[in-house]
């Protein structure tokens, strides 16, 4: 079964969204293998998000995501990064497909409510940023 990871966004998991979340994710077929709920350290932020550092959003990037309660979800299914990719949709809430749940939960591209890994960015990296082996379903 492939892995990848969804992240609810801090002012999502404030709107209390993250049942209907999850349980969208089950309805598209995967299975929850780990969960957690945390709040990231400025240092863990800029490191999660490495890849955009330079950028000139990189240091809101780090502040939204530190601002409160994340929840870190290790899914899996068949397809599971490009499967959660669609469901996602598109970076900009505003350019997402309706039904989308950056569409639905998202604010603007800087508030997006939602992190799916990129196939092109080594989903499973990702994953153990957050879990190690031992706290995943197998
Ligand atoms: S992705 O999902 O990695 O393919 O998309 P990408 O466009 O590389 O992700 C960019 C992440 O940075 C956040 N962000 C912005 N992107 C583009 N423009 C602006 N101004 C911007 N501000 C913030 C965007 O929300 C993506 O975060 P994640 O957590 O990956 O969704």
């Amino acid at each position: 079964m492939e892995r990848t990871l969804l992240i609810i966004k801090p002012n999502v998991v404030m709107k209390n969204k993250t049942g209907e979340i999850l349980a969208r994710c089950e309805r598209e077929g995967f299975v929850i293998l780990g969960l957690k709920h945390l709040i990231l350290s400025p240092q863990e932020a800029r490191l999660f998000y490495k890849m955009h550092e330079g950028k000139e959003f990189y240091e809101e990037l780090v502040e939204y995501i530190t601002s409160g309660h994340i929840i870190a979800c290790c899914l899996g299914r068949e397809n599971a990064v490009r499967r959660l990719r669609e469901i996602v949709g598109h970076t900009d809430p505003a350019k997402a497909e309706p039904g989308t749940l950056r569409a639905m939960y998202g604010a603007d591209i800087e508030h997006n409510g939602v992190h799916a890994s990129n196939p092109d960015e080594d989903p499973l990296s990702e994953v153990h940023f957050f879990f190690s082996t031992h706290e995943l379903l197998s």
